[in-house]
């Protein structure tokens, strides 16, 4: 019976103990790495599609969204601190719930960052197109700048990037951690600059009326805006090269979050304040869904006519400064989204492949996804398969709607920790916990229903993708990883007999190295 198919906890933990790889970052550091992930398309670009959802009201939606992101932390704090080890939510779900939990999460998570990827390469593009067109006079064709949703044919840009990441990934390029500390330092220098400028000008009229779509809007903005959030869990997949990570994991993820949580709510009151943020409406007064051809329409009429509505924007916080007289700042920002956003799409496909490992190791994927190409020491062939699916989707999709899709995925594996989190309170109450969340009978099912609640309210069709998806994995599973799997076929994972993933490196350097892998080939 799969659900009884679990990987003891002793197990994982002995496997982490047995790879090489080097216990480098600190809390400060893993702090940084999860800020580094954390701020991108969301906050510069989906603060737009909030606005068409909630109008001023969006205030709300990222203090909902955070608050079902913060308690989804305190619950991957829990977990990360008593299993130290990669793979995430995937592992601590293997541990806890059984294999076919663990397939279903990890397949959720491909969503979850493969998606992430194309909805942060498309809003890179928009930042790109608006930087080009602002500082150098060069105006990208609609067509070839913008998907079939938005009125165009394909997002080039887009596809651009993902192809520069893809590259970058298969070279071995990974990010150090002095340049993600340098980004960051660049985004936050950014955005407490737009802080500044903005909030001084907010005039109290731009915040009416404060809920033109009602409730109900203010809680799909939320699911929507939940994606500025994302990113933070990456501090759990370094665990494995973090120095005391029993203290230092719980620290990077909350005081991340934390951090980004007050820039966000800042930002959007900034942005409110200083230009409005008020919804287009249809003839019948209803708001225009996000990422739809009739709302791309009516922004491309209400621009020629000379209006610029922060829900059209494709680089709202650019837009924003540039509205406001601040034309060469606003450029500035849109330089930094343009140097920093590349990052976050690095991140997630890393992230992405990452989690393929983990689970090829398990054998749940085959294992031609875990070879390693002989020059770079790389795992190519993932990150080819995996970067063709993100460049298609770029090319072709809104940003919005990436992002939802995104989210859907996001907010099961989150549901799912929560669960794991209270699950082993039960089973395993004496395993030592370094961090315990604190009121974990109210922290977990408030998780648990907050991202229910977020996946409600998500638009049908980005709803609809959740179970396809997890309907194709199902097959794929029953096909394959039911018959494959290690642990059904009694393969002992401490003993040395799998270790594609001890050759794959973390996100950030670590300070290390170039040299072949110590395992076999
Ligand atoms: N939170 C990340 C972003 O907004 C995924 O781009």
């Amino acid at each position: 019976m799969i659900f009884w198919r679990v990987k003891s906890l002793d197990a994982i933990l002995a496997t982490a103990e047995k790879k090489s790889l080097q216990r480098t970052l600190g809390a400060w550091q893993l702090t940084l790495l999860g800020v580094g992930a954390i701020i991108g398309t969301g906050i510069f670009v989906l603060t737009a599609e909030a606005a068409q959802k909630a109008g001023p009201g969006m205030m709300l939606s990222f203090v909902i969204a955070s608050f079902v992101c913060i308690v989804a932390a305190l619950c991957y704090s829990e977990l990360s601190s008593m299993v130290p080890v990669s793979g995430s939510a995937y592992t601590y779900s293997y541990a806890v719930l059984g294999e076919l939990v663990a397939w279903l999460v990890g397949w959720a998570l491909m969503l979850e960052y493969s998606v992430a990827a194309s909805a942060v390469a498309v809003g890179w593009s928009g930042y790109f197109v608006g930087l080009l067109y602002n500082t150098l006079g060069i105006e990208i064709p609609f067509a070839l700048a913008n998907g079939p949703f938005a009125g165009g044919i394909i997002n080039l840009p887009a596809v651009f990037v993902c192809i520069l990441v893809v590259w970058l990934l298969v070279i071995g390029t990974r990010e150090s951690a002095q340049f993600n500390a340098v980004l960051v330092a660049i985004k936050i220098a950014a955005l407490t600059l737009f802080i500044a400028l903005t909030i001084p000008v907010a005039d109290i009229e731009n915040f009416q009326p404060f809920l033109p779509l009602g409730e109900v809007g203010v809680v799909a903005a939320a699911s929507s805006i939940f994606f500025a959030y994302v990113g933070f869990d990456a501090v759990s997949t370094a665990a494995e090269e973090t120095k005391n990570p029993q203290r230092n994991v719980p620290i990077g993820l909350i005081s991340s979050l934390g951090i980004c949580t007050v820039f966000y709510l800042l930002i959007s009151m900034g942005a409110i304040g200083a230009i409005g943020a008020q919804p287009v409406l249809d003839a019948a007064g209803k708001g225009l869904a996000p990422g739809s051809l009739a709302l791309a329409e009516q922004c491309q009429s209400l621009v020629a006519a000379g209006q610029q509505p922060l829900v059209c924007s494709r680089e709202a916080l650019a837009l924003v400064l540039r509205e406001i007289g601040w034309e060469k700042i606003g450029n500035l920002l849109g330089l930094t989204a343009f140097l920093a956003l590349p990052s976050v799409v690095l991140m997630m496909l890393f992230g992405q492949t990452r989690i393929f490992f983990v689970m090829s190791r398990d054998g749940l994927l085959p294992e031609v996804l875990s070879r390693i190409h002989p020059r770079f020491k790389t795992p190519h062939i993932v990150t080819y398969v995996t970067g063709l699916g993100v460049t298609i989707a770029a090319a072709f999709f809104p940003v919005g709607k990436l992002a939802d899709i995104s989210n859907s995925g996001t907010l099961f594996a989150f549901m799912v920790v929560a669960f794991a989190v209270m699950i082993l309170r039960i089973k395993d109450k004496n395993r030592v916990r370094p961090f315990r969340a604190p009121g974990i009978w109210l922290v977990g099912p408030l998780a648990v229903m907050g991202c229910i609640t977020l996946f409600m309210f998500l638009p049908t069709d980005a709803k609809l993708v959740f179970p396809i998806w997890s309907g194709i994995g199902l097959i794929f599973y029953f096909l394959y990883g039911y018959h494959k799997s290690h642990v059904a076929r009694g393969i002992d994972i401490t003993a040395g007999d799998e270790d594609t993933i001890g050759q794959v490196r973390p996100p950030v350097d670590r300070h290390h190295d170039n040299s072949p892998p110590k395992n076999k080939d």
